[in-house]
């Protein structure tokens, strides 16, 4: 038994916002940040936020499916900023979609959260225990950003994106998930401070930290370990590979772990120009677009993997 994307749908932040916005807030230039990241444009929410963002990207992959969102058993929801401590926002999803029968809870593994996620969902179905399941990846980093730290706010963009996943005989469906909590330093936002009232702190969000170079090391480093990894064990040349569809970090990491594999640039599909780094989103928003202008046939053999904060990393190799 094996696990298979039946629908996918996508909904970026409603709001364009271009290199040319940012410098006039923070000190930095078109110039530096589309050299050192390929980013030209992110899409920030100044309305609909995580929950409203993935129970619309959700609607769309319900409707690619051909599914009624009551025939949904369970709700995944990658994310590392729900909008609520509890409720989880996969059940506010639930509410939003009107999925009654469903089962929903969020997932939370940063920028691998949908990698993660998706396995989870795969494992469920291997085992019998849900049949049609959506898988969300949404995040409104925009929210956990310091709009005054030029080294962070640059990078990041707001959106989601959903797949419905079911059960099928045929095909292919493996995946890794590794973490590495000593790394947790290199990438993190506090969820709050660790007060209360008898030491006097007040509860608050923090802010997006990172060492990036770190993250830069570590993503060329641990990406094609760990997909060689995946190959090897599910014995399959890089040459039935159609497209690796990677988190998207930055466009000068793709092309590094492209060329660790030794594989064209031209097999990892890129939109990170026009919506920056969306987190747990990216990897289904590159699938909507991809699905939706027809680049995926039936058969084709697809690799994603995500990589961000915990340190995590990992990898799924899924025929489409
Ligand atoms: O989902 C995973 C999330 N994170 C990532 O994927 C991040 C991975 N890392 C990266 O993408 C890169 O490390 C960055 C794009 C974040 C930074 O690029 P870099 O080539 O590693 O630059 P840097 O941090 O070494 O900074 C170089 C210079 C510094 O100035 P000095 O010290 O050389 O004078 C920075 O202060 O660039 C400066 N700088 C900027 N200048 C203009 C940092 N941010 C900016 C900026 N505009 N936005």
């Amino acid at each position: 038994m094996t696990t298979r994307i039946i629908g996918t749908g996508s909904c970026p932040g409603d709001h364009k916002v271009s290199n040319g916005d940012l410098a006039e807030i923070v000190e930095t230039s078109h110039e530096w940040i589309f050299t050192r990241t390929g980013i030209q444009n992110r899409h920030l929410s100044t309305e609909l936020g995580t929950s409203g963002m993935a129970a619309r990207a959700a609607e769309l992959a319900c409707e690619d499916a051909k599914i009624k969102p009551e025939d949904l058993d369970l709700i995944l929801l990658a994310t590392s900023t729900p909008e609520y401590c509890f409720p989880n926002g996969a059940c506010q999803v639930q509410e939003k979609l009107g999925a009654v029968n469903a089962a929903a809870f969020d997932i939370s593994a940063a920028c691998s959260g949908f990698v993660f996620a998706l396995q989870t969902a795969g494992s469920f179905l291997a085992s019998g225990t849900f049949r049609n399941i959506l898988v969300i990846g949404a995040d409104d980093l925009s929210k956990i950003t310091d709009w005054s730290d030029r080294g962070t706010c640059v990078l990041f963009g707001d959106g989601a994106g959903a797949v419905v996943v079911q059960a099928e005989e045929r095909g292919c469906f493996h995946g890794i998930m590794k973490a590495d909590g000593r790394k947790a330093k290199v990438l993190l936002c506090p969820a709050r401070s660790e007060g209360n009232f008898l030491t006097g702190k007040v509860p608050q969000m923090g802010y997006i930290s990172m060492d990036g170079q770190e993250v830069f090391k570590f993503a060329v480093k641990k990406v094609p370990e760990c997909i060689n990894q995946l190959l090897s064990e599910q014995k399959t040349a890089k040459e039935e590979i159609r497209y690796y569809i990677l988190h998207q970090a930055n466009k000068r990491i793709l092309e590094a772990v492209a060329k660790r594999l030794d594989e064209p640039v031209e097999k990892f599909p890129m939109n990170i120009g026009e919506y920056g780094n969306t987190s747990a989103a990216s990897i289904p928003i590159l699938l909507d677009e991809m699905n939706r202008q027809g680049k995926l046939k039936r058969g084709d053999k697809l690799v994603l993997a995500g990589f961000g904060g915990g340190l995590t990393w990992g990898a799924i190799l899924l025929e489409w």
